[in-house]
């Protein structure tokens, strides 16, 4: 089998390190805003390996198993593969990096070399995929993440984002309001379903409180994340909002994508949008937008994003390609239309 080198590198990607606050002892794993872990590459070694863009994949090392979202860029060397730093047992089944390779002792101080090693990269067989957010205070250890092959928790700002998936195995398609009903706070007050397409979206309300929303889909088929996220802050739902909940969005809500300047809230589909009008640089991304223009960290972001995404860097239907692979990234963020499937209301 094929190998890569992989490298993780110190300090993770830039998104684990917004609250600009890196030094907090004990805070890392709380400033995770990354959407899941993730294995960028180059789309050669991606064919080479047989892995998509966004597709699960596992990795194997020395020291044993990661499992993660592929991400391609053109970023990346060939022959290498890059994963974050950070992830910790709390927050993902298999996504720990120290959990990959050998650990290497320095003989004289002690530290282990732990960033440079061989791995395998093979694709994930996942069934299902599911996408959970859930009320603080109902979500510190929910018991249904090992009801699969991958699970990553994601804490949002008034909720917890759990991103699931398994089924490699299963026969027969699960009964998911079941599923619900067995691990979830509420009993499901709304759904929407195609059993036929494996696909369900449902939310449970307690005391017009929103307590939890599902999408079992691709997390291509996300709405934008961030309104259903302010609805877990609200004592109460009603009318259209309510309405609402299972789209994930307001009619006609714009989505700014997955953020990647946090001192400007600027996110990636703005940012895109905007190299792909002629701002194809960083300086012209900070004029327009401002992202880049405060604390910088996001600046390694809008390169690659630059780089991916230019017009004169990428012939216009891989351009196309990559807008569409980033707009529908895990982050959840794209597809503000609900696939048309009856609802139904407990
Ligand atoms: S995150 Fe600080 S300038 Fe973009």
């Amino acid at each position: 089998m094929p190998r890569v080198r992989c490298a993780s590198t110190p300090a993770g990607c830039a998104t684990q390190w917004h609250t600009h606050d890196p030094h907090r002892p004990g805070a890392a794993a709380d400033r995770i805003t990354a959407p899941s872990p993730s294995s960028e590459i180059t789309p050669e070694d991606a064919a080479a390996f047989g892995v998509g863009d966004q597709q699960l994949a596992r990795l194997t090392g020395a020291g044993g198993e990661y499992r993660a979202r592929v991400r391609l860029t053109k970023g990346q060397r060939r022959g290498e593969a890059f994963v974050p730093m950070h992830w910790t047992d709390r927050f993902t089944g298999a996504a720990r990096t120290g959990g990959l390779l050998a650990a290497h002792l320095d003989p004289i101080s002690g530290q282990p070399e732990a960033k440079h090693g061989a791995v395998s990269l093979a694709p994930l067989a996942v069934g299902w995929e599911a996408t959970l957010l859930i009320a603080p205070g109902e979500a510190g250890d929910f018991a249904g993440r090992d009801d699969g092959a991958y699970w990553a928790r994601i804490p949002l700002a008034h909720c917890q984002r759990w991103q699931l998936a398994g089924g490699e195995t299963d026969d027969s398609p699960r009964d998911w309001l079941a599923w619900a009903r067995q691990w979830l706070p509420t009993a499901p007050s709304l759904w929407s379903d195609d059993p036929a397409g494996g696909r369900l979206r449902a939310a449970g309300l307690e005391n017009g409180r929103l307590r939890w929303w599902l999408m079992v889909a691709p997390p291509a088929e996300l709405p934008g994340l961030s309104w259903l996220d302010a609805r877990f802050a609200e004592a109460t739902l009603e009318g259209d909002v309510r309405r609402r909940l299972l789209a994930g969005c307001d009619a006609g809500e714009a989505d700014a994508g997955p953020l990647v300047c946090s001192c400007h809230q600027v996110g990636q589909t703005t940012i895109v949008e905007a190299i792909r009008a002629g701002d194809a640089s960083v300086e012209a991304l900070g004029a327009r937008l401002a992202c880049g223009t405060q604390c910088g960290s996001c600046i390694p972001e809008l390169k690659s994003l630059v780089e991916e995404h230019a017009p004169d860097t990428v012939d216009a239907g891989a351009d196309a390609q990559a807008l569409d692979s980033t707009t529908q990234e895990e982050s959840g963020h794209a597809r503000s239309e609900q696939a048309k499937i009856p609802v139904r209301v407990a």
